[in-house]
């Protein structure tokens, strides 16, 4: 039997009336629900509990908002939001009430680590809790990941899982990336660029702190419409303005955000 139909059984409430998927984070279950009744969501997290005996906290995830990505998350049987996540063997400190941690990325986390070489210096302009950095300090011969969060909460699972996992070439800086950037002038092989949306704004600070062949990681959402077109051209409006030459490597659908949108990635090499 589905899932949905076994939670159906247990909390008396119609298949119909319940979400068809959930996200697990550690032990901490994660439900977008259709509008119900408090007690009626309730009842489908007690019932969630009943079912997946390792989950031991069901929350209700309504919106991730504002600049610094916040969700908006409510408890609804259980105890602790924070947990310990474990992916791709690194482990994630996080707490799901106050920071977003995104599964749909995984492909794009795993993507990285392959491409790069032995003495790298990388700039992770929208850290996190470490998404990208703590997997290429584990499985690259990176020298140094420069790793940015504006968010002092974002940044304090940062530390810690810079500790939990034991890297040491991770130098994990609280604060706004664009003001960070006008001291790394041509400083690194590579940016990552893991934030959307308007993550074109930030491409003017990327080439800089880009020295010559950097590859940057151009993060954004588009409408289905503008592909590949729009973040094309602000990618050659902005090589221009910083007056670089430029080649795309990859276009890559990431994954889908809305019915009529898209998260993308574009990787491409500057030459300066
Ligand atoms: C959505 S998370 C993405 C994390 C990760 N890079 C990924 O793609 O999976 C974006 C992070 O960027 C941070 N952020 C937003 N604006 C920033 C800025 N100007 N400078 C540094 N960090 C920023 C937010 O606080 C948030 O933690």
């Amino acid at each position: 039997m589905a899932f949905k139909q076994k939670l159906a059984k247990v909390s008396g409430i119609k298949a119909t009336k319940l979400p068809s998927s959930y996200q697990i984070i550690g032990d901490v279950l994660l439900f977008k629900l259709p509008k119900l009744r408090q007690e009626q969501k309730e009842k489908i997290a007690a019932a969630t509990m009943t079912l997946l005996p390792y989950v031991k906290t069901v929350c209700e995830i309504k919106e991730i908002k504002g600049e610094l990505r916040e969700p908006e998350v409510v408890k609804l049987a259980g105890g602790k939001t924070e947990t310990v996540h474990k992916e791709n063997d690194i482990l994630y400190k996080i707490d799901v009430s106050q920071i977003m941690f995104s599964k749909g990325n995984l492909s794009e986390r795993k993507r990285l680590i392959p491409q790069v070489k032995e003495g790298e210096i990388i700039i992770d302009m929208f850290a996190g809790i470490g998404y990208f950095s703590l997997g290429i300090a584990k499985f690259t011969k990176a020298k140094e990941i420069m790793a940015i969060e504006k968010n002092p909460v974002a940044y304090n699972f940062l530390t810690d899982n810079i500790l939990l996992n034991k890297i040491n070439n991770i130098n994990a800086i609280q604060g706004d990336c664009k003001t960070f950037a006008m001291s790394f002038k041509d400083y690194a092989d590579r940016v990552i660029m893991g934030y959307f949306p308007g993550t074109e704004d930030f491409l003017d600070y990327a080439i800089f702190m880009a020295r010559n062949n950097c590859t940057i990681h151009f993060h954004n959402i588009y409408k289905i419409k503008d592909l590949w077109k729009k973040p094309l051209q602000q990618i050659e409006e902005a090589c221009k303005k910083a007056n670089v030459s430029y080649e795309i490597l990859v276009k890559k659908k990431v994954k889908s955000y809305s019915p009529s949108t898209w998260h993308v990635v574009i990787d491409f090499r500057v030459i300066k």
